[in-house]
């Protein structure tokens, strides 16, 4: 792998701050071709993506600030809505479920290979990415909001995408020594 290919694996970080400016729909089919290129036991092409526009997300923002209001009160709730109401791409990737056990849980390690390289793609593009799976995304009303049976798939991840605002530092990791170990 050429060097410039490794420093881009080690550059991509969680993006928490958006500009408004909306991404081009072609920079999203390029981040999405490099997803589908995901490594996929049996090849059963798991992922399914959602484009989330104004009025899904406006749902998802409803269930989340009775969410947050009930937690932290109603000023709360209002800066969350708000906060959410200014990301400009939300891409709902979710995974579908299999009669096998097993097999369901190697679509959805495939598609979390795809949301990675869906990011990376991103990260490739200068479009900065958030995987969240927040407190929402787990409330039962959340697959009717979104539009997907929840007996058919998955949820992955809800992935906000944008141009960043602001720039974060790297998250720190463990070293690799310590996660990193040989058997003879
Ligand atoms: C499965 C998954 C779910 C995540 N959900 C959230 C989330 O709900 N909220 C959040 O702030 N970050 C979420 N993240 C992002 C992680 O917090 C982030 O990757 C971690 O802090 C490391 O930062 P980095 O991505 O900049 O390296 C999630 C990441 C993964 C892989």
């Amino acid at each position: 792998m050429a060097e410039a290919d490794l420093a881009l694996l080690h550059a991509r970080q969680t993006c928490h701050d958006f500009a408004p400016e909306p991404v081009d729909e072609a920079l999203l089919t390029q981040a999405l071709e490099a997803a589908i290129r995901a490594p996929n036991h049996h090849l059963t092409n798991p992922w399914r993506f959602r484009s989330l526009g104004p009025q899904t997300r406006e749902a998802v923002i409803r269930a989340n600030t009775v969410l947050v209001q009930t937690k932290r009160g109603a000023d709360a709730g209002r800066k969350k809505a708000e906060r959410w109401r200014a990301i400009p791409g939300w891409l709902l990737v979710t995974s579908l479920r299999d009669h096998d056990p097993f097999r369901s849980r190697e679509n959805y390690a495939a598609c979390c290979c795809a949301v990675q390289n869906l990011m990376l793609a991103f990260s490739a593009l200068g479009v900065g990415t958030k995987w969240t799976s927040g407190a929402v995304t787990r409330l039962p009303v959340f697959p009717g909001l979104v539009g997907y049976a929840p007996e058919a798939e998955d949820f992955v991840g809800l992935i906000w995408y944008g141009w960043p605002a602001l720039e974060t530092p790297l998250s720190k990791r463990q070293p690799l020594s310590e996660v990193w170990s040989a058997r003879p």
